[in-house]
């Protein structure tokens, strides 16, 4: 059976990786993509670009934050994981301590009470105690704490190399088949 899955796109900085998470993971799932309005700014700030028109070109359903009302924001709905790409501080805080006054949020509460997979990929440099204590929070619930964090074992060369050996990573975590970067052989 296709997976379904929500992606969640918070403001931080490295909406590319949410992009190029979500062109992947769409071959192997439906995807059910929640834009936070803070990512649309910071994708204007870094790209000069509108991220509803891109995110709309690769596919997919689109929510905006506002749109509690969603079938997503209910357990009845059945999404089977869901990753934030990245995870704002402020989202991370808002899902470590329960709120959900949007969609994002109200999806990640979900999925910790219905007990299905949610991946967050905190981004921020340096992290604060407080966004430590709230990650450990998180993962002693079995949430997957999984930072966009460089590695340079898979012989990389570009940017966009960098890029896909983190989604790849990602979509290993969530268990999607893929060959997105060199995995290490041992040599
Ligand atoms: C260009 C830009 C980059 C930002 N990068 C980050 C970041 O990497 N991490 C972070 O936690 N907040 C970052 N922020 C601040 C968040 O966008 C801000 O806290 C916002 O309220 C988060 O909203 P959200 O959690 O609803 O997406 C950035 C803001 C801008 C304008």
């Amino acid at each position: 059976m296709v997976k379904k899955i929500i992606v969640g796109v918070g403001g931080a900085s490295g909406i590319r990786l949410a992009l190029r998470f979500i062109q992947e993971v769409q071959k192997h799932s439906v995807c059910h993509i929640i834009l936070s309005e803070s990512a649309q700014v910071v994708w204007q700030k870094e790209a000069n670009r509108d991220l509803i028109e891109d995110i709309k070109a690769q596919g997919g359903n689109l929510y905006e934050e506002r749109e509690i009302w969603a079938g997503i924001a209910s357990g009845s709905f059945g999404a089977d994981m869901m990753a934030l790409i990245p995870t704002s501080m402020n989202l991370l805080a808002k899902i470590a301590w329960g709120i959900g006054d949007e969609l994002i949020s109200r999806c990640a509460s979900v999925m910790i009470k219905e007990r299905k997979t949610l991946l967050l990929a905190p981004r921020e440099m340096p992290f604060s105690s407080i966004a430590l204590e709230n990650m450990l929070k998180l993962a002693n619930l079995g949430v997957i704490v999984a930072p966009p964090v460089l590695g340079y074992y898979a012989k990389i060369q570009t940017l966009e190399e960098m890029e896909d050996f983190l989604v790849g990573k990602w979509l290993d975590v969530l268990g999607f088949e893929n060959q997105l970067y060199a995995r290490w052989s041992g040599e």
